[in-house]
Formats: C-alpha cells, structure tokens, sequence
C-alpha cells in the first residue's frame, strides 16, 4: 500500500511533533512516523523527566534542613525514590497524552514504526506491516542519543548514561559524574538534593563551559558549598571494580586520580541519530556524524528539510521546534517565523541558571563596544523572602545605541525570567525602553529593573 501526502516528518519529537502539527494548521496533508514513545528525548528521556525529578529532590532539600526555611518542623523527612519515579512517569504520560491529542486534532496522521527515506520524497515504514509513503516535502528530526564513551569498564554494571540515570529506582549514596555538562550538573544537583555524596569529572578548565564563565564559577562554588567535589581539567581513563565500588581512573596533567562511589553517570555529549534513516544507496551530505543543512534547514536531497539534534548545533528542544516551524515556512515559501539567533540556554540546578544572546566577551570579539550590569538578588526582596542562593542577573548592551545585546543570570526563576531578555532582543530594545517597564513588588523579576537602572 502506498499513500501520499504534502510532508512527511521522520521523529516525533519537540521538533518534529510542533513542525507536524504546524504543517498541517497550515493546509498540508501531514504525516508524523515515530519508531518509540511520542515527545522524544524531551519528554521521554530528557528535559520534562529530569525537571520531574529535580522539582521533587530540591522541595525535598528545602524542608529538610540544609537551607532551612520558613520555619517548617520536618522530623522525620524522608524521600521514596520509586514515588518520585512513579510520579515522574504519570507528569511524562500526561504530556504525552497532550501531545497525541495536538497531533489528532490537527489531523495529522501517526505511523508508528521505524521509516527508512528511500529517496526523495519516498518513505518506507516498518511497523506491524511495512509501507510505503510519498510526499512533496520530508522533514528529518530524528534527534540524538548519548554519547558512550570507548574506554575500559564504561558500558560495565552501575555505570548510566542519562537514559539509565532517569530510571533508576535505588537510592544512591555516591555518584561521579564524568562530564561538567549541563546533564552532568542538573544529575549532581539532583543526588546532592537527595543526600547523595557527588564527585564532578569535567575534561575541560571549567564546568558549562560553553556558558559564559562567571556562571561556571559561581555554578561550581554553589556545587562545592553543597558537599560536591569537583575536579576540572580531568579526563576519564577507565573504570574499575574495587570493594564493589565503581573506581573512575582519571588523568589530571601527567597524573592519575581516581573517584570511589556507587555509581558513576557518563555525560559527555550527544551525539546525532539515524540509524537506518536512509536506505541503502541514498546519498545525503553529512559531516561527522550530522546531516548537514542550508540556513533554510534543506539537505543535499531535493525536497528534504532537517532540523534538531540530528544536524548538530544547538541541541535544545526549543531550538529544534523553532528550526522545524522555519523549515515548515520554507516549504510553505513563507518568511521564516522563528529567530534562530535568539535562542536562549538554560540549566536547571538551584538556583537556576540562563542566558541569551551575546556575553560581555562575545561582543567584544565582534568588535562591539558594550556596558555590562550586574545586579546581585541578595538585594532583591523575593529571594530574601524565598531564602534563595546568592546569585545575580548581568545585562549587556551595546554603549553608543542601549540596543540591550545578552543577559546571563544566575538566581531562582532565572529560566523564566530569560524570556524578557530574549524578546528585548528580538525586539531590538534598548535597557531605556525596557527601564519604561513597571516591575511588580516583590518578584524575582525586579532583579530586572535592578540591573537596568
Ligand atoms: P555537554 O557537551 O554540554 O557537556 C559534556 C561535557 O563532558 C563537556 O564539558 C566535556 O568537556 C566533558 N567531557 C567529554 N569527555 C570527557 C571525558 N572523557 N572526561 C571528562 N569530561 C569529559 O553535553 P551533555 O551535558 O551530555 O548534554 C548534551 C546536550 O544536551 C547539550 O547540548 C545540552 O545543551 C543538552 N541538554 C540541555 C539541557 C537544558 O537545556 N537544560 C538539559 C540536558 C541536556
């Protein structure tokens, strides 16, 4: 059997599902084939899980004591990791419940198997029973998966990848920690959370290192100050049994160390996924690992768009939906709807930490003259009230023109709070008109206005 369609999406994940329902919003006969679990590494693996977890482990380490607050009586605290597993997979099935109900609502149609393109605008299915499907347009958004690592001990018992982290249901007492990523420290801030002792690994000279330094620096003092010990400029040797301890060997310059705990999480990268994506003798351009695109997401084959992890950059949920809607408008000979070059970062430890646009030193490499303002939240009445971390919002703006260029902050609710800075800038306004703005008291959000004025 064959059937035709305007646009077949491969992946049903944040970019694929939010570009399928999009299309189809939009007039095109839609199909959506997904081989697993609707959502993807977002919401099955990834973002929504993890946030799950980390909601439950730091509400758990505010009352219990270590930061006590608002003068609660918590004898007798205690957490039950399968509950908040449990809870984690209701919150993951909702969501994925809404995300079906999207899906068939738009009348998008759902094949559920693993699809093969056999060539330009033809799809092979292979479910239950095998089809195939035509159409004009093919979108690939087939994601990422971890990165392992090919090194002694590292695929042995007790070692996860985040995938395995996500579903463990025994409580850890240790973990180390191989990578200062942004999974290597929302899992460090989620077993230091849970009482767990945590060693960081981290190969490169600071933590989040893609992530402009000072929120390195204060992300791994605020780590330390929690009992984390973490290790920079180290790099994973091997990994050994010892006394029923996992043993991370690692090299620190010429030197060897080694890091003793129950259980040691690998979080050093993802990596692009299409594994069987293209049938043999179908030829599209990639490069180390990753289908490459054009700045309007089309491949090397004609009609065929990518977007998401599967084409490398920038790895993050919403940079994929925004990239698949784009890619939609193209099709459609639309202007793109999205703006790719505003995409903001964010990593969910407490306190939370987020950024967009340019740091203080990217603008100077481009040439840029800047003013950079910092505002600490001590100062800031909400976080006093909340007992939050020590932390702090930076706002840079070009000198001549107050064309406000990047934020970066460190503080409770700095994950929502970095959408004011990223409509600023796709607005193109200045810190005098965002100063116009009347900031509710007392929010967290006044830090804002703190660091404008
Ligand atoms: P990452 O690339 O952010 O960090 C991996 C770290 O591992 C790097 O700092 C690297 O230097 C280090 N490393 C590599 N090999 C090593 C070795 N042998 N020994 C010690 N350290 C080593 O990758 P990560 O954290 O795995 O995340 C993958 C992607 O998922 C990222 O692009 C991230 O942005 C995205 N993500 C985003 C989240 C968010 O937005 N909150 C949450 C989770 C993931």
């Amino acid at each position: 059997m064959s059937e035709a369609f305007d646009l077949i999406v491969i992946g049903g994940g944040p970019g694929g599902y939010e570009a399928a329902a999009f299309a189809a919003e939009n007039g095109m006969k839609t199909a959506l084939v997904e081989k697993d679990a609707l959502g993807g590494t977002c919401l099955n693996r990834g973002c929504i899980p993890t946030k799950t977890l980390l909601h439950s482990a730091e509400l758990y380490a505010e009352l219990q004591g270590e930061r006590p607050r608002a003068g609660i009586r918590t004898e007798g605290l205690s957490f039950d990791l399968n509950a908040l597993q449990d809870r984690k997979e209701a919150v993951v099935a909702q969501l994925r419940d809404g995300v079906a109900q999207t899906l068939k609502r738009g009348k998008v149609t759902l094949f559920h198997g693993s699809a093969s393109v056999q060539g330009e605008g033809r799809v092979l299915v292979r479910g239950e029973t095998e089809e195939e499907l035509h159409a004009r347009f093919l979108l690939l958004a087939t994601g990422s998966v971890p990165v392992h690592l090919p090194l002694p001990g590292a695929e042995g018992e007790n070692v996860f990848d985040s995938d395995g982290m996500l579903s463990l249901r025994k409580p850890l007492s240790s973990l180390t920690v191989i990578g200062g990523g942004v999974i290597g420290l929302e899992f460090a801030s989620l077993y230091l959370a849970l009482g767990a002792k945590v060693t960081v690994i981290e190969a490169l000279d600071r933590l989040i290192a893609n992530m402009e330094k000072e929120l390195s620096v204060s992300i791994r003092q605020l780590l330390k100050k929690r009992g984390a010990e973490i290790v920079t400029g180290a790099v994973l040797q091997r990994i050994e049994d010892v006394n029923g301890a996992k043993r991370a060997v690692y090299l620190c310059g010429e030197e060897e160390h080694a890091a003793d705990a129950e259980a040691v999480l690998i979080a050093v990268g993802r990596r692009p996924y299409m594994e069987e994506l293209f049938a043999e003798g179908v030829q599209v351009q990639t490069e180390r690992g990753r289908i490459v695109t054009d700045e309007c997401h089309r491949t090397s084959l004609d009609g065929v768009y990518a977007i998401g992890d599967v084409t490398g950059g920038i790895q993050l949920a919403h940079a994929a939906t925004a990239e698949g809607i784009n890619a939609v408008c193209h099709m459609l000979r639309r202007e793109p709807l999205r703006r790719e070059d505003v995409i903001p970062a964010c990593v969910y430890t407490e306190p939370e930490i987020a950024s967009v646009g340019l740091t203080k030193e990217e603008a100077a490499a481009q040439g840029l003259r800047v003013l950079s303002k910092k505002y600490p939240m001590s100062a800031n009445g909400k976080t006093v009230i909340t007992d939050g971390e020590r932390g702090f919002i930076k706002i840079i703006s070009e000198e001549e023109s107050g064309r406000i260029l990047g934020a970066q902050m460190m503080c409770e609710r700095a994950t929502d709070m970095i959408s004011q800075f990223a409509t600023a800038i796709t607005a193109g306004l200045t810190t005098d008109q965002m100063k116009q703005t009347v900031f509710p008291h007392p929010t967290f959000s006044e830090g804002i206005s703190g660091a404008l004025s």
